[in-house]
C-alpha cells in the first residue's frame, strides 16, 4: 500500500504571524496522524518561519515554486539548493497557476523537476485539464503531453523519487470538485503512461496526489479510491482545523 501525502499549497497567503499563528493550532490536532506523510507550503517568505514552528513534529516543509537554474542573475527567483539549505524537504512544481498566469511550459517543469532532485527536494509536479480540454475529449490527450514533456522526460530512477499531482483546472478554488471516480480515472491514466514509459514497478509505487477544492467534507470519499494516495488542498489549507480535519480523515 502506498503511503498517502496530505499537502497544503497556502499559495499567497500568510504573513509570518499568520504562520506561527496556524501551526500554533495545527501541530496538536495532528500530533497523533501517523497514517500520512503531511506537508505543508508556505509562501518563501514564511518558510524560515513555518521550519522553526513544526520543529519535532513530522510536518514537512515545501516551496511552492523554484528556477530551473542552480544560480544566476535571475530576479526574484529562488533555486532549488537555497529551498534545500533553508530546509524545504519538498517542492511543488508545475502548479497550474504557474503555468497559465506565468507561462510555465512542460520543458521548465522538466528542467525545475530535475535540479530539485539534484538538491534532495521531493518535487511534487502538478498537472491536469482545463474545462475546455475535458469538454473536448482532451483530458488525456493533455494530460498525455504534460506527462510525457515533464515527469516522462526524466530517467526512471530519478522519476521514482517524484510525487504527481493531478489538479484539474476546473476544479480549483471553484468549490467544483471532481468527483472521487473522474480523479481515480485521470489517476489510473497517469498510472499508465508511468507504466509505459518506465516500468509497472514504477507505476504501482507512483504516489498520485488530487487537487481541486479538497475540502473536509470531501476528503473521505476521493481518498476511499485506491488510486489517489492524498491530496493537494489549496484554500481549506489555510485554516489549521480544516487543514487538520483533512489530515485527520481516517
Ligand atoms: P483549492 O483547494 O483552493 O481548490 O486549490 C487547489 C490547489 O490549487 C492546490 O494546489
Amino acid at each position: 500500500m502506498r503511503r498517502r501525502v496530505i499537502a497544503g499549497n497556502w499559495k499567497m497567503y500568510k504573513t509570518l504571524a499568520e504562520t506561527r499563528a496556524f501551526f500554533t493550532t495545527f501541530n496538536p490536532l495532528v500530533a497523533n496522524s501517523k497514517h500520512c506523510d503531511i506537508v505543508v507550503g508556505p509562501p518563501f517568505t514564511a518558510i524560515s518561519t513555518a521550519l522553526d514552528s513544526v520543529k519535532g513534529t513530522s510536518i514537512a516543509i515545501a516551496g511552492q515554486n523554484v528556477s530551473w537554474s542552480q544560480d544566476g542573475a535571475f530576479t526574484g527567483e529562488v533555486s532549488a539548493h537555497m529551498l534545500a539549505e533553508a530546509g524545504c524537504r519538498y517542492v511543488i512544481i508545475g502548479h497550474s497557476e504557474r503555468r497559465q498566469l506565468f507561462r510555465e511550459t512542460d520543458d521548465n517543469v522538466a528542467k525545475k523537476t530535475l535540479i530539485s532532485l539534484e538538491s534532495g527536494l521531493t518535487p511534487i509536479v502538478c498537472l491536469g485539464e482545463r474545462q475546455e480540454d475535458r469538454e473536448a475529449g482532451l483530458t488525456e490527450e493533455v494530460l498525455g503531453r504534460q506527462f510525457t514533456g515533464g515527469p516522462g522526460a526524466l530517467t526512471p530512477d530519478e522519476f521514482s523519487r517524484i510525487l504527481l499531482a493531478y489538479e484539474p483546472v476546473w476544479a480549483i478554488g471553484t468549490g467544483r470538485t471532481a468527483t472521487p471516480e473522474i480523479a481515480a480515472d485521470a489517476h489510473a491514466f497517469l498510472r499508465r503512461c508511468a507504466g509505459e514509459k518506465f516500468s509497472i514497478r514504477h507505476a504501482s509505487a507512483l504516489r498520485i496526489l488530487y487537487g481541486g477544492s479538497v475540502k473536509p467534507d470531501n476528503i473521505q470519499g476521493l481518498m476511499a479510491q485506491e488510486e489517489l494516495d492524498g491530496a493537494l488542498v489549496g484554500g481549506a489549507s489555510l485554516d489549521p482545523k480544516s487543514f487538520a480535519a483533512i489530515v485527520n480523515f481516517e
